[in-house]
């Protein structure tokens, strides 16, 4: 079955490279984990910038996309980049059928900009579920949604997105952090905005970045 992501994927490169606000979330992440505790799951991982830097940096990766052309960009990504052997690509629909993940748990749990063009009350619904079946302790969830002041026009040609507030996040934080807590343990939430102006057409993108923390 082809996805409307196959033909973004199959016209153009898209998501060649990780995003800062990713980087900076793993790699300041990255010391508090002992070597046995490097696992993550990529849900949405497109071509797979952000699944090839988690291997680089030691991570085995369960990279999940439904999208057989961003799974074929992905591949070619690790390969590239020599990480093919800790990245296992596996095409699924994350948020309809979620037996493929088999209940294990990651200490990185990355949906970046791909939960994002779900309705909100799906959204709420996988997050929840992602950060109760899924993450691990120590584990931080990292979710990218596009904020309300991105311009539509920055979006075109996309599958429809939802654009979130402050007030929604905030919402969704704290959702997600009874689910965590639901597991014991403690948890924190944070989340953060960044702008970016899309230099090609001088569009405006905001996007929020949410992070759930279990220790
Ligand atoms: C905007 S791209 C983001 C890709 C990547 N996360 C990145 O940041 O570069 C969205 C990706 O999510 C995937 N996707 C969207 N809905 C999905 C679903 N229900 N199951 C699996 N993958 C999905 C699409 O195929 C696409 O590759």
């Amino acid at each position: 079955m082809t996805t409307p992501w196959d033909a973004i994927f199959a016209s153009m490169q898209w998501g060649r490279y990780p995003s800062e606000m990713v980087v900076r979330e793993v790699m300041g992440f990255l010391p508090r984990l002992r070597i046995d505790q490097l696992e993550a799951l990529d849900l949405g991982c497109g071509a797979g910038a952000h699944a090839a830097l988690l291997a680089e940096n030691g991570f085995q990766v369960v990279a999940v996309d439904s999208s057989a052309e961003a799974l074929k960009q992905a591949d070619a990504t690790c390969f590239t980049r020599s990480v093919q052997v800790m990245v296992q690509l596996v095409r699924a629909d994350y948020i309809a059928a979620w037996q493929h993940l088999h209940g294990k748990r990651y200490n990185v749990v990355l949906d970046w900009l791909s939960l994002t063009h779900a309705p909100p009350s799906k959204v709420v619904e996988v997050a929840k579920r992602t950060v109760e079946d899924h993450l691990a302790a120590p584990g931080r969830y990292i979710l990218g949604v596009f904020g309300t002041q991105t311009d539509p026009a920055a979006l075109e040609g996309r599958p429809p997105v939802v654009r979130w507030s402050d007030l929604d996040l905030a919402d969704l934080g704290q959702s997600l952090s009874i689910a965590a807590l639901g597991r014991g343990g403690s948890t924190t939430t944070r989340y953060h905005l960044e702008e970016q102006i899309y230099t090609r057409t001088g569009r405006r993108v905001q996007i929020w970045c949410l992070v759930i923390e279990n220790d």
